[in-house]
Protein backbone atom coordinates (compact mmCIF):
# COMPACT_ATOMS: atom_id res chain seq x y z
CA UNK A 1 0.00 0.00 0.00
CA UNK A 2 1.18 3.47 -0.87
CA UNK A 3 0.82 6.30 2.03
CA UNK A 4 -0.38 9.52 0.96
CA UNK A 5 1.17 13.27 1.72
CA UNK A 6 3.56 11.70 4.57
CA UNK A 7 5.54 13.63 6.82
CA UNK A 8 9.50 13.36 6.42
CA UNK A 9 10.18 14.94 9.68
CA UNK A 10 11.73 11.71 11.03
CA UNK A 11 13.29 11.27 7.57
CA UNK A 12 16.08 14.57 7.67
CA UNK A 13 17.94 14.55 10.34
CA UNK A 14 17.23 18.35 10.20
CA UNK A 15 13.90 17.24 11.73
CA UNK A 16 12.05 19.94 8.67
CA UNK A 17 8.76 19.82 8.70
CA UNK A 18 8.26 18.79 4.95
CA UNK A 19 6.19 16.26 3.15
CA UNK A 20 6.39 13.67 0.52
CA UNK A 21 3.33 12.44 -1.79
CA UNK A 22 4.48 8.89 -0.56
CA UNK A 23 7.02 7.10 1.41
CA UNK A 24 7.89 3.69 0.20
CA UNK A 25 10.77 1.40 2.04
CA UNK A 26 11.71 -1.56 0.10
CA UNK A 27 14.17 -4.11 1.44
CA UNK A 28 14.84 -6.43 -2.02
CA UNK A 29 16.19 -5.31 -5.27
CA UNK A 30 12.84 -6.99 -6.77
CA UNK A 31 10.89 -4.51 -4.83
CA UNK A 32 12.78 -1.19 -5.80
CA UNK A 33 12.10 -2.29 -9.58
CA UNK A 34 8.77 -2.84 -8.81
CA UNK A 35 8.37 0.23 -7.26
CA UNK A 36 9.97 1.85 -9.90
CA UNK A 37 7.78 0.97 -12.35
CA UNK A 38 4.68 1.78 -10.52
CA UNK A 39 5.81 5.48 -10.44
CA UNK A 40 6.63 5.52 -14.18
CA UNK A 41 2.98 4.19 -14.72
CA UNK A 42 1.38 7.40 -12.31
CA UNK A 43 4.29 9.52 -13.55
CA UNK A 44 5.75 9.79 -10.31
CA UNK A 45 9.04 11.25 -9.32
CA UNK A 46 11.40 9.13 -7.14
CA UNK A 47 14.22 10.29 -5.08
CA UNK A 48 16.34 7.68 -3.24
CA UNK A 49 16.96 8.29 0.44
CA UNK A 50 18.96 6.26 3.12
CA UNK A 51 18.39 7.59 6.40
CA UNK A 52 18.26 11.10 5.59
CA UNK A 53 21.51 12.68 7.61
CA UNK A 54 23.06 14.46 4.70
CA UNK A 55 19.88 16.41 3.10
CA UNK A 56 17.65 19.92 2.96
CA UNK A 57 14.45 19.33 2.02
CA UNK A 58 13.68 23.19 0.34
CA UNK A 59 10.01 22.12 0.25
CA UNK A 60 7.56 19.32 -0.28
CA UNK A 61 8.92 16.85 -2.44
CA UNK A 62 6.50 15.84 -5.04
CA UNK A 63 6.62 11.96 -5.89
CA UNK A 64 7.73 9.06 -4.40
CA UNK A 65 10.49 8.70 -1.65
CA UNK A 66 12.19 5.71 -1.69
CA UNK A 67 13.77 3.99 1.15
CA UNK A 68 16.11 1.40 0.84
CA UNK A 69 16.50 -0.84 3.07
CA UNK A 70 18.43 -3.54 1.45
CA UNK A 71 20.18 -5.76 4.00
CA UNK A 72 22.96 -8.17 4.73
CA UNK A 73 26.84 -7.82 6.03
CA UNK A 74 28.67 -11.29 5.17
CA UNK A 75 32.41 -11.25 4.46
CA UNK A 76 35.31 -13.33 3.13
CA UNK A 77 38.89 -13.91 3.88
CA UNK A 78 42.51 -14.49 2.43
CA UNK A 79 45.78 -14.35 4.46
CA UNK A 80 45.69 -10.65 3.78
CA UNK A 81 42.36 -9.22 3.55
CA UNK A 82 39.15 -9.41 4.77
CA UNK A 83 36.26 -8.69 2.17
CA UNK A 84 32.74 -6.93 2.96
CA UNK A 85 30.00 -7.54 1.29
CA UNK A 86 27.11 -5.08 2.75
CA UNK A 87 23.54 -4.43 1.79
CA UNK A 88 22.96 -0.24 1.15
CA UNK A 89 20.07 -0.57 3.59
CA UNK A 90 22.49 -1.70 6.54
CA UNK A 91 23.42 1.46 8.94
CA UNK A 92 27.07 2.79 8.54
CA UNK A 93 27.85 2.82 12.26
CA UNK A 94 26.44 -0.29 12.97
CA UNK A 95 28.89 -2.00 10.43
CA UNK A 96 31.70 -0.36 11.90
CA UNK A 97 30.79 -1.74 15.25
CA UNK A 98 29.79 -4.92 13.74
CA UNK A 99 33.46 -5.55 11.99
CA UNK A 100 35.13 -4.43 15.25
CA UNK A 101 32.90 -7.12 16.98
CA UNK A 102 34.30 -9.55 14.70
CA UNK A 103 37.84 -8.47 15.32
CA UNK A 104 38.27 -6.52 12.29
CA UNK A 105 40.01 -3.81 11.98
CA UNK A 106 40.09 -0.43 9.99
CA UNK A 107 36.57 1.04 10.24
CA UNK A 108 37.12 2.84 13.64
CA UNK A 109 38.51 6.29 12.12
CA UNK A 110 34.85 6.51 10.71
CA UNK A 111 32.52 5.45 13.91
CA UNK A 112 29.23 7.39 14.53
CA UNK A 113 29.18 8.63 11.06
CA UNK A 114 25.09 8.75 10.55
CA UNK A 115 23.42 7.22 7.54
CA UNK A 116 23.06 4.21 5.27
CA UNK A 117 26.22 2.35 4.02
CA UNK A 118 24.47 3.10 0.15
CA UNK A 119 24.47 6.86 0.94
CA UNK A 120 28.51 6.44 2.19
CA UNK A 121 29.87 6.17 -1.37
CA UNK A 122 28.08 9.71 -2.63
CA UNK A 123 30.10 11.97 -1.13
CA UNK A 124 33.17 9.59 -0.35
CA UNK A 125 32.08 10.11 3.59
CA UNK A 126 35.48 10.87 5.48
CA UNK A 127 36.15 11.82 9.21
CA UNK A 128 39.51 11.76 11.22
CA UNK A 129 41.90 10.77 8.81
CA UNK A 130 40.12 7.98 7.00
CA UNK A 131 37.29 8.21 3.73
CA UNK A 132 35.54 5.50 2.32
CA UNK A 133 37.89 5.70 -0.56
CA UNK A 134 40.43 3.91 1.61
CA UNK A 135 38.64 0.99 2.29
CA UNK A 136 36.11 0.63 -0.73
CA UNK A 137 36.79 -2.25 -3.17
CA UNK A 138 33.60 -1.82 -5.52
CA UNK A 139 29.96 -0.47 -5.33
CA UNK A 140 27.07 -2.56 -6.65
CA UNK A 141 24.59 -0.25 -9.09
CA UNK A 142 21.38 -1.21 -10.36
CA UNK A 143 19.54 0.28 -12.92
CA UNK A 144 15.71 0.66 -12.53
CA UNK A 145 15.09 1.56 -16.21
CA UNK A 146 16.18 -1.89 -16.93
CA UNK A 147 16.58 -3.92 -14.19
CA UNK A 148 20.64 -4.50 -14.82
CA UNK A 149 23.31 -4.27 -12.26
CA UNK A 150 26.96 -3.17 -12.46
CA UNK A 151 29.49 -3.00 -10.45
CA UNK A 152 31.93 -0.27 -10.52
CA UNK A 153 35.39 -0.70 -9.24
CA UNK A 154 36.85 1.68 -6.76
CA UNK A 155 39.43 3.30 -9.29
CA UNK A 156 36.32 4.17 -11.20
CA UNK A 157 34.45 5.84 -8.68
CA UNK A 158 36.37 8.89 -9.34
CA UNK A 159 36.39 9.33 -5.58
CA UNK A 160 37.54 12.56 -4.52
CA UNK A 161 36.83 15.33 -1.10
CA UNK A 162 32.91 14.85 -0.19
CA UNK A 163 33.06 13.74 -4.21
CA UNK A 164 31.90 10.41 -6.54
CA UNK A 165 31.32 9.82 -9.68
CA UNK A 166 27.98 9.01 -8.54
CA UNK A 167 27.08 12.91 -7.41
CA UNK A 168 27.78 13.64 -11.40
CA UNK A 169 27.22 10.68 -13.96
CA UNK A 170 24.15 8.70 -12.40
CA UNK A 171 20.98 9.86 -13.16
CA UNK A 172 17.57 8.95 -10.27
CA UNK A 173 17.61 5.74 -12.28
CA UNK A 174 20.68 4.54 -10.93
CA UNK A 175 20.81 2.83 -7.14
CA UNK A 176 23.54 1.83 -5.00
CA UNK A 177 22.55 -1.92 -3.84
CA UNK A 178 25.66 -2.53 -1.82
CA UNK A 179 29.07 -1.41 -1.07
CA UNK A 180 32.20 -3.96 -0.68
CA UNK A 181 35.00 -3.28 1.44
CA UNK A 182 38.44 -4.63 1.81
CA UNK A 183 39.96 -4.02 5.14
CA UNK A 184 43.73 -5.61 5.35
CA UNK A 185 44.70 -7.29 7.62
CA UNK A 186 48.19 -6.04 8.64
CA UNK A 187 46.23 -2.83 10.44
CA UNK A 188 48.06 -0.14 10.90
CA UNK A 189 45.66 2.73 12.76
CA UNK A 190 45.52 5.67 11.14
CA UNK A 191 46.30 8.55 13.36
CA UNK A 192 46.98 11.36 11.70
CA UNK A 193 44.48 13.85 12.62
CA UNK A 194 45.21 16.50 14.71
CA UNK A 195 42.69 15.11 17.61
CA UNK A 196 44.19 11.73 17.58
CA UNK A 197 47.91 12.45 16.49
CA UNK A 198 49.04 11.96 20.58
CA UNK A 199 47.83 8.63 20.73
CA UNK A 200 50.60 5.50 20.77
CA UNK A 201 50.92 3.98 17.09
CA UNK A 202 52.60 1.31 18.67
CA UNK A 203 50.12 0.36 21.73
CA UNK A 204 46.88 1.67 20.57
CA UNK A 205 44.45 -0.77 19.12
CA UNK A 206 41.35 -0.22 17.12
CA UNK A 207 38.56 -0.61 19.78
CA UNK A 208 40.68 2.22 21.52
CA UNK A 209 40.48 4.47 18.64
CA UNK A 210 36.75 3.84 18.07
CA UNK A 211 36.58 4.90 21.70
CA UNK A 212 37.88 8.07 21.25
CA UNK A 213 36.55 9.16 17.74
CA UNK A 214 33.21 8.34 19.54
CA UNK A 215 33.84 10.80 22.45
CA UNK A 216 35.40 13.97 20.07
CA UNK A 217 32.40 13.32 17.92
CA UNK A 218 29.70 13.76 20.56
CA UNK A 219 31.53 16.52 22.19
CA UNK A 220 32.14 18.25 19.05
CA UNK A 221 28.65 17.50 16.97
CA UNK A 222 25.08 18.04 17.67
CA UNK A 223 23.38 14.76 18.16
CA UNK A 224 20.47 15.20 15.59
CA UNK A 225 17.79 13.20 17.35
CA UNK A 226 18.73 16.33 19.84
CA UNK A 227 19.19 19.51 17.77
CA UNK A 228 18.46 18.94 13.90
CA UNK A 229 21.36 18.91 11.98
CA UNK A 230 22.97 17.68 8.90
CA UNK A 231 26.69 17.55 9.94
CA UNK A 232 28.78 20.06 8.13
CA UNK A 233 27.05 22.33 5.56
CA UNK A 234 29.86 23.26 4.12
CA UNK A 235 32.67 21.72 2.61
CA UNK A 236 36.10 22.93 4.10
CA UNK A 237 36.88 25.28 0.72
CA UNK A 238 40.01 24.57 -0.66
CA UNK A 239 41.92 27.29 -2.23
CA UNK A 240 45.20 28.23 -3.46
CA UNK A 241 48.75 28.37 -1.44
CA UNK A 242 48.29 32.21 -2.15
CA UNK A 243 44.74 32.58 -0.58
CA UNK A 244 46.49 30.79 2.43
CA UNK A 245 49.44 32.69 2.85
CA UNK A 246 47.09 35.76 2.48
CA UNK A 247 44.92 34.08 5.41
CA UNK A 248 48.10 33.31 7.41
CA UNK A 249 49.32 36.74 7.46
CA UNK A 250 46.75 38.17 9.10
CA UNK A 251 45.63 35.27 11.16
CA UNK A 252 48.54 33.04 11.73
CA UNK A 253 46.96 30.37 13.84
CA UNK A 254 44.10 29.65 11.09
CA UNK A 255 43.75 25.54 10.45
CA UNK A 256 45.08 24.31 7.30
CA UNK A 257 45.50 21.28 5.43
CA UNK A 258 48.02 20.65 2.66
CA UNK A 259 46.57 18.54 0.15
CA UNK A 260 47.98 16.24 -2.51
CA UNK A 261 47.61 18.29 -5.90
CA UNK A 262 49.35 21.61 -4.02
CA UNK A 263 46.43 23.21 -3.03
CA UNK A 264 44.92 23.77 0.67
CA UNK A 265 41.86 23.19 2.13
CA UNK A 266 40.65 25.92 4.71
CA UNK A 267 38.35 24.87 7.58
CA UNK A 268 34.78 26.26 6.81
CA UNK A 269 34.02 26.44 11.09
CA UNK A 270 36.70 28.71 11.14
CA UNK A 271 35.90 30.69 8.65
CA UNK A 272 32.63 30.93 10.01
CA UNK A 273 33.50 31.43 13.38
CA UNK A 274 35.73 34.42 12.38
CA UNK A 275 33.01 36.12 10.65
CA UNK A 276 31.63 36.26 14.14
CA UNK A 277 28.36 34.19 13.21
CA UNK A 278 28.38 31.42 15.90
CA UNK A 279 25.13 31.27 17.00
CA UNK A 280 23.83 33.81 14.86
CA UNK A 281 19.94 32.81 14.27
CA UNK A 282 17.66 33.37 11.24
CA UNK A 283 13.78 32.15 12.50
CA UNK A 284 14.43 28.45 13.75
CA UNK A 285 18.05 27.95 12.59
CA UNK A 286 21.26 28.76 13.89
CA UNK A 287 24.96 28.61 13.53
CA UNK A 288 26.10 25.79 15.81
CA UNK A 289 27.80 27.79 19.15
CA UNK A 290 30.27 24.81 19.19
CA UNK A 291 31.18 24.01 15.38
CA UNK A 292 30.10 26.89 12.86
CA UNK A 293 30.15 24.57 10.44
CA UNK A 294 27.04 22.91 11.52
CA UNK A 295 23.91 24.55 10.98
CA UNK A 296 21.09 23.54 13.36
CA UNK A 297 17.71 23.57 14.02
CA UNK A 298 17.39 24.95 17.55
CA UNK A 299 13.20 25.91 17.59
CA UNK A 300 10.96 24.27 14.87
CA UNK A 301 12.92 25.70 11.82
CA UNK A 302 11.30 25.72 8.27
CA UNK A 303 13.43 24.93 5.13
CA UNK A 304 13.45 28.73 4.51
CA UNK A 305 15.29 29.59 7.47
CA UNK A 306 18.16 27.42 7.06
CA UNK A 307 18.27 28.36 3.47
CA UNK A 308 18.31 32.20 4.34
CA UNK A 309 20.63 30.93 6.94
CA UNK A 310 23.08 29.38 4.37
CA UNK A 311 22.93 32.40 2.17
CA UNK A 312 23.68 34.87 5.02
CA UNK A 313 26.96 32.18 6.18
CA UNK A 314 28.25 32.36 2.64
CA UNK A 315 27.61 35.97 1.88
CA UNK A 316 29.42 37.30 5.16
CA UNK A 317 32.19 34.70 4.52
CA UNK A 318 32.48 35.59 0.81
CA UNK A 319 32.64 39.43 1.88
CA UNK A 320 35.05 39.01 4.34
CA UNK A 321 37.71 36.19 3.05
CA UNK A 322 36.58 36.44 -0.75
CA UNK A 323 36.21 32.69 -0.28
CA UNK A 324 32.72 31.07 -1.93
CA UNK A 325 31.88 28.11 0.68
CA UNK A 326 30.20 25.36 -1.31
CA UNK A 327 27.02 23.50 0.34
CA UNK A 328 27.83 19.73 1.64
CA UNK A 329 24.47 18.73 1.75
CA UNK A 330 22.26 17.55 -1.13
CA UNK A 331 19.61 19.68 -1.55
CA UNK A 332 15.52 18.45 -2.59
CA UNK A 333 13.31 20.41 -4.25
CA UNK A 334 9.34 19.33 -5.34
CA UNK A 335 10.58 17.33 -8.55
CA UNK A 336 14.20 15.95 -7.45
CA UNK A 337 17.76 17.41 -6.52
CA UNK A 338 18.97 20.57 -6.91
CA UNK A 339 22.34 22.38 -7.73
CA UNK A 340 23.17 23.59 -4.05
CA UNK A 341 25.25 26.02 -5.25
CA UNK A 342 22.65 27.53 -7.05
CA UNK A 343 20.94 28.24 -4.24
CA UNK A 344 23.10 29.26 -1.82
CA UNK A 345 24.83 31.94 -3.39
P1 LIG B 1 20.72 10.54 2.76
O1 LIG B 1 20.86 11.86 3.43
O2 LIG B 1 19.45 9.82 2.93
O3 LIG B 1 21.03 10.72 1.21
C1 LIG B 1 22.13 11.45 0.79
C2 LIG B 1 22.16 11.45 -0.75
O4 LIG B 1 22.43 10.14 -1.23
C3 LIG B 1 20.83 11.85 -1.36
O5 LIG B 1 21.10 12.60 -2.51
C4 LIG B 1 20.18 10.53 -1.74
O6 LIG B 1 19.29 10.66 -2.84
C5 LIG B 1 21.39 9.68 -2.10
N1 LIG B 1 21.24 8.24 -1.80
C6 LIG B 1 21.02 7.70 -0.59
N2 LIG B 1 21.03 6.35 -0.67
C7 LIG B 1 21.25 6.04 -1.97
C8 LIG B 1 21.38 4.82 -2.70
N3 LIG B 1 21.27 3.63 -2.10
N4 LIG B 1 21.61 4.89 -4.02
C9 LIG B 1 21.71 6.08 -4.66
N5 LIG B 1 21.60 7.27 -4.02
C10 LIG B 1 21.38 7.25 -2.70
N6 LIG B 1 29.54 12.87 6.56
C11 LIG B 1 30.87 12.63 6.47
O7 LIG B 1 31.38 12.36 5.37
N7 LIG B 1 31.67 12.66 7.57
C12 LIG B 1 31.19 12.94 8.81
O8 LIG B 1 31.95 12.98 9.77
C13 LIG B 1 29.80 13.22 8.92
N8 LIG B 1 29.27 13.53 10.13
C14 LIG B 1 27.94 13.79 10.23
C15 LIG B 1 27.41 14.07 11.50
C16 LIG B 1 26.06 14.33 11.65
C17 LIG B 1 25.50 14.65 13.01
C18 LIG B 1 25.20 14.28 10.51
C19 LIG B 1 23.73 14.53 10.67
C20 LIG B 1 25.71 14.00 9.25
C21 LIG B 1 27.09 13.76 9.10
N9 LIG B 1 27.67 13.46 7.85
C22 LIG B 1 29.00 13.17 7.75
C23 LIG B 1 26.82 13.40 6.64
C24 LIG B 1 26.08 12.04 6.46
O9 LIG B 1 26.21 11.26 7.61
C25 LIG B 1 26.64 11.25 5.28
O10 LIG B 1 26.59 12.00 4.09
C26 LIG B 1 25.86 9.94 5.07
O11 LIG B 1 26.54 9.12 4.14
C27 LIG B 1 24.43 10.18 4.59
O12 LIG B 1 23.73 8.96 4.68
P2 LIG B 1 22.15 8.90 4.58
O13 LIG B 1 21.75 7.46 4.49
O14 LIG B 1 21.53 9.67 5.67
O15 LIG B 1 21.93 9.61 3.19
N1 LIG C 1 37.10 25.28 13.94
C1 LIG C 1 36.94 26.55 14.44
N2 LIG C 1 35.67 26.96 14.75
C2 LIG C 1 34.60 26.16 14.57
C3 LIG C 1 34.77 24.87 14.05
C4 LIG C 1 36.06 24.44 13.74
O1 LIG C 1 37.89 27.31 14.61
O2 LIG C 1 33.49 26.60 14.88
C5 LIG C 1 38.48 24.81 13.66
C6 LIG C 1 38.89 23.71 14.65
O3 LIG C 1 39.45 24.26 15.81
C7 LIG C 1 39.90 22.93 13.84
C8 LIG C 1 39.38 23.05 12.41
O4 LIG C 1 38.51 24.19 12.39
O5 LIG C 1 41.16 23.54 13.91
C9 LIG C 1 38.64 21.81 11.91
O6 LIG C 1 37.54 21.53 12.76
P1 LIG C 1 37.05 20.04 13.08
O7 LIG C 1 38.20 19.18 13.49
O8 LIG C 1 35.89 20.13 13.99
O9 LIG C 1 36.60 19.44 11.69
P2 LIG C 1 35.94 20.09 10.41
O10 LIG C 1 36.99 20.39 9.41
O11 LIG C 1 34.99 21.19 10.78
C10 LIG C 1 35.64 17.87 9.07
C11 LIG C 1 34.51 17.20 8.36
C12 LIG C 1 33.65 16.44 9.34
C13 LIG C 1 34.50 15.38 10.03
C14 LIG C 1 35.66 16.09 10.76
C15 LIG C 1 36.63 15.12 11.38
C16 LIG C 1 34.01 18.49 6.39
C17 LIG C 1 33.10 19.46 5.73
N3 LIG C 1 33.71 18.17 7.65
O12 LIG C 1 35.06 18.85 9.91
O13 LIG C 1 32.62 15.79 8.62
O14 LIG C 1 33.74 14.63 10.94
O15 LIG C 1 36.40 16.92 9.81
O16 LIG C 1 37.45 14.55 10.40
O17 LIG C 1 34.97 18.04 5.77
C18 LIG C 1 30.44 16.11 7.75
O18 LIG C 1 30.93 15.92 6.63
O19 LIG C 1 29.21 16.30 7.92
C19 LIG C 1 31.30 16.10 8.92
C20 LIG C 1 30.87 16.32 10.16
Amino acid sequence: MLNQGQSLKHLNTFALPVYATQVISVNSVSALIATWNEARIIDQAILLLGEGSNVLFIEDFSGILLLNRIKGISYTEDNSAWYLHVGAGENWHYLVCYTLQHCINGLENLALIPGCVGAAPIQNIGAYGVELQNVCQYIDLLDLNNGTSQRLMVEDCKFGYRDSIFKHSYKESFVIIAVGIKLIKAWIPTLSHSDLNQLDPSTITAKEIFNKVCAIRRRKIPDPTITGNAGSFFKNPIVSRKKVMEILKKYPKAPYYIQPNHCIKLAAGWLIENCALKGYRVGGAAVHQQQAAVLVNINNAVSQDILNLARHVYKQVATKFAIYLEPEVNFIAANGKINPSECVK
